[in-house]
């Protein structure tokens, strides 16, 4: 059986031990989306990025176009940043080939080869990518060369002027950690009670922006020396409305009443504590890492870092689901929440799990199928996800 806690936080800093990592600063080595391909994984529940990457595919295939094509290269390097393992991966790369090749067929008297850098966190399911990848296309018949670069993406991944175009598509929310002071129950910061910064208090969201305004420029800085003059950076990330404060990280009262890091999520752990499975700690002390931005705070990252000439920056909406998944949801909440669950397994499962070990996760995902398919009033509202779409040129 798993111990209860791979990786725990004490709330004292002089209890943490150095072989039981402190929550925060080893995340990068549980956070990925989960592996394989059953229901509960990353590869069966990636709709939500699908639509986004689908929405923002005509900026994307614009910002190709404008690209500058450059001379005198052996190959043309590009780097998709927090791949994860499924097929929105592999076709977005396959546009970018596709296009970029088109580009030069007409406009260039010779044709580069291509050489594609999937880079995700050290504990991503590589294996699972590298297979499917494989299995789409005969080995000999691949449009590009491509590797696995394990890292993150806040700290350097590739040498000085490497790359040519590098996307980032989906991840970028996920911060490098989650601040230590919401999880310390001694701090004005405290979370108490709470997964998310959703609704938090002023100190709590304080925390999550100035964390995520680090990270954005961390994560700027090493593009900059990686990207060569003239290279693209394509970012699309979860974010919200300027209108919105950062502790409505999720547009309208609905969509964030409804989204799976929100009011669900809390009764989930809730029903841990009441049923003595867990202790307050045990639930204060896990955090969901991640944050949406605005467009003025992704501004605020490139003028700060200064070596990118954003092209475009905007903000868009893309409905939750379906109308037709809605009125098939409407008509069994079981499924409902059964397909909810298996979302939030797909993205939390890995840090839930080193936080609770396998056996208590597995009851959280359970409270928190139960939960969702109580709230048949929720089932009912259409709700949004924002993201934000960036084409920077590296100067
Ligand atoms: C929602 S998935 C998106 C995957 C894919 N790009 C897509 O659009 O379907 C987010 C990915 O970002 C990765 N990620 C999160 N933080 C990261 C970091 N600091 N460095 C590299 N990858 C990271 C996660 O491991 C995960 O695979």
């Amino acid at each position: 059986m798993d111990s209860p806690r791979l990786l725990f936080v004490t709330t004292t800093k002089e209890k943490k031990s150095p072989e039981l990592q402190s929550w925060t600063r080893g995340l990068h080595q549980v956070l990925c989306m989960q592996g394989g391909d059953d229901d509960g994984s990353y590869a069966k529940n990636s709709e939500a990025p699908a639509s986004a990457i689908a929405l923002s595919k005509p900026l994307l295939i614009e910002a190709i176009t404008s690209m500058k094509l450059f001379d005198k290269e052996s190959s043309i390097r590009i780097a998709d940043l927090g791949c994860a393992t499924g097929h929105n991966t592999l076709s977005t790369v396959e546009l970018l080939v596709h296009s970029l090749k088109e580009r030069y067929k007409k406009e260039k008297d010779y044709m580069p080869e291509f050489e594609v850098f999937f880079s995700d966190l050290p504990s991503n399911d590589f294996n699972s990518l590298f297979r499917s990848l494989l299995s789409s296309c005969d080995a000999s018949k691949m449009p590009y060369y491509f590797s696995g670069v394990p890292g993150s993406f806040y700290d350097r991944l590739f040498p000085n002027g490497k790359l040519h175009l590098a996307v980032s598509l989906s991840a970028l929310h996920w911060l490098s950690r989650v601040p230590e002071e919401v999880l310390d129950k001694k701090l004005p910061a405290w979370n108490n009670g709470r997964a998310w910064i959703d609704g938090a208090k002023k100190e709590v969201v304080d925390a999550y922006a100035k964390q995520s305004s680090e990270d954005l420029l961390a994560f700027l800085n090493c593009r900059k020396k990686e990207i060569v003059e003239g290279g693209m950076l394509f970012l699309l990330m979860a974010g919200r409305p300027d209108s919105q404060r950062p502790e409505n990280q999720l547009g309208d009262p609905d969509s964030r009443a409804k989204h799976p890091f929100t009011s669900s999520m809390d009764q989930a752990w809730k029903d841990l504590l009441d049923e003595g499975l867990i202790d307050e700690e045990m639930r204060d002390t896990f955090n969901i890492p991640a944050y949406m931005r605005s467009t003025e705070e992704v501004r605020r990252a490139f003028d700060h870092c200064g070596a990118f000439e954003i092209k475009r920056l905007e903000f868009l909406r893309i409905v939750e689901h379906s109308k037709e998944k809605q009125a098939e949801w409407i008509k069994d909440p079981v499924s409902y929440g059964r397909a909810k669950a298996n979302l939030v397994r797909a993205t939390l499962k890995p840090i839930v799990k080193a936080h609770l070990g396998s056996l208590l996760s597995e009851v959280l995902f359970k409270r928190f199928e139960k939960r969702v398919s109580q709230d048949i009033s929720m089932l009912e509202k259409t709700c949004f996800y924002g993201l934000i779409v960036v084409c920077a040129i590296r100067k």
